[in-house]
């Protein structure tokens, strides 16, 4: 049985979670390998939308088992808030599973994501400024605390004792702001690490019984590759791995388990946070995408920046993830343009670049996006149509195109935010189905769809 590891493709906010949702319903253990609560994921089901910011959106399915893994950075504060949230809703946690070797995200993480940003000035990233980058530091620098050390209230004074000195003479010699007392933490602390404390286990151990045992494992990406550390457009990147390679690293469960990797691609492209976007639109058209598709953050509320499609990104995208599927997002969003654009190459200086910069991202500055134009559909309201076949011709379309530059088959289309606003294009299997395909192997060739 082969994993499927869900990805985002551009820059994070892909409506990931819907995706995850669905294809989790199949799934035994869906297990969120990186980030932390900088992600926000909505699902909706039925008349009930559920935001997530930590707990995988599997957490919805009473019969999967949800794994918080290694990779993962938890601000206990909003986990624990997240969980409450929750059960006032009847949803159970009994199926929650936290590794006890994610790093913690303490108060003085989310206080120095803020002076830093602060410090940068105009050279500022932008931030969630929820202490991810900060956290991820201490886990480098080996001054991490982690959710085992949490919930081991002795091992945590201990650990406090050692890095509090650090962080304290950062904050006030280097920034010139307040220090944190220690048991004024610990008391804060302690009540959360109480609650937490049951779901804290050996994650790597259970994610290796269930994969020795051929279950069906879904890993759900949060942020996504263009935001990765090493694959994406440093500076302006989240401090993890969002890629597939990711879901191995962030897990101890090994690369040969992957049977498929889905991207998640919208039918246009959006940012938030600073860098460049070659095909942002600061025009109507930008706005008109930004209103019709809700591109608000689900974690900040900050407006998303948004642009046409970026497929030279995209296939970036599908090289680095080695995509066997694509998943297309948002298509009713665009529904009303007499022309849709999807941008296939870049110019820079007279020269036309077709591959993504990726090794020299400065490469992206000034570059002009240069597209190709294919006629819009009307505006009409396509989010309840039930079958592919009946979108309207050029909508198909242009899923056929995307999918034919990607090189990759489309397995779903996302019409609206339920899960019954998806479309399954002929020839493609159920999602249920994708946990038996073969490794490595598309979906279907992508001429069949
Ligand atoms: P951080 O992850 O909070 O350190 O933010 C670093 C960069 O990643 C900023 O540009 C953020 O806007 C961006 N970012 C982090 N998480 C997400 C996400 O879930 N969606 C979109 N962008 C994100």
């Amino acid at each position: 049985m082969g994993a499927v590891v869900v990805v985002g493709t551009h820059w994070g906010d892909e409506a990931k979670g819907k995706f995850v949702d669905l294809i989790g319903q199949d799934a035994d253990v869906v297990i969120r390998y990186g980030g932390g609560p900088n992600a926000g994921h909505t699902v909706i089901v039925g008349e009930n939308t559920y935001k997530f910011h930590l707990i995988p959106s599997g957490i919805l399915n009473p019969k999967t088992l949800c794994i918080m893994a290694d990779g993962m950075v938890i601000d206990p504060a909003t986990l624990v808030k997240e969980m409450e949230s929750l059960t006032e809703r009847g949803i159970s946690l009994d199926n929650l599973r936290i590794s006890q070797n994610a790093h913690v995200i303490l108060p003085y993480h989310a206080k120095l994501d803020k002076l830093e940003e602060i410090a940068k000035g105009g050279a500022a990233l932008g931030t969630t400024g929820r202490g991810v980058g900060p956290c991820y530091v201490d886990k480098a620098a080996r001054l991490g605390i982690r959710m085992g050390d949490l919930v081991n209230l002795t091992r945590l004074r201990e650990k406090l004792k050692a890095v509090l000195p650090h962080k304290n003479a950062l904050l006030t010699k280097i920034y010139d702001s307040e220090p944190f007392d220690q048991e004024t933490l610990l008391a804060e602390l302690t009540p959360l690490a109480e609650k937490l404390a049951p779901y804290v286990t050996d994650t790597q151990a259970l994610a290796g019984e269930a994969q020795t045992s051929g279950k069906r494992i879904l890993f759900e990406g949060a942020q996504a590759t263009l935001l990765d550390i090493d694959g994406g457009t440093y500076p302006y990147v989240t401090s993890s791995h969002p890629i597939s390679g990711g879901a191995t690293i962030g897990t101890g469960i090994p690369p040969t388990a992957i049977g498929q990797v889905l991207g998640v691609v919208k039918a246009y492209t959006t940012r938030v946070g600073a860098g460049t976007f070659p095909t942002e639109l600061l025009d109507e058209k930008g706005d008109r995408i930004r209103e019709r598709g809700h591109e608000y953050g689900t974690t900040t509320g900050r407006p998303r920046r948004c642009g046409w499609l970026d497929t030279v990104a995209l296939r970036y995208s599908v090289r680095v993830n080695g995509l066997t599927g694509i998943c297309v997002g948002h298509l009713d969003v665009l529904a009303g343009f007499d022309k849709v654009q999807i941008c296939v190459a870049y110019r820079k200086n007279g020269v036309r670049l077709t591959e993504f910069p990726a090794g020299d991202v400065s490469l992206l500055d000034g570059c002009e996006p240069e597209y190709e134009i294919l006629p819009g559909w009307q505006d009409v309201d396509i989010t309840n149509i039930t079958r592919f076949e009946d979108l309207p011709v050029n909508a198909r379309a242009y899923v056929h195109r995307v999918a034919e530059i990607a090189g990759v088959p489309a397995v779903l289309v996302s019409i609206g935010p339920r899960r019954d606003q998806t479309l399954v294009p002929p020839g493609i299997p159920a999602p249920r189905h994708l946990f038996h395909v073969a490794s490595g192997v598309p979906v279907v060739p992508a001429n069949v769809v």
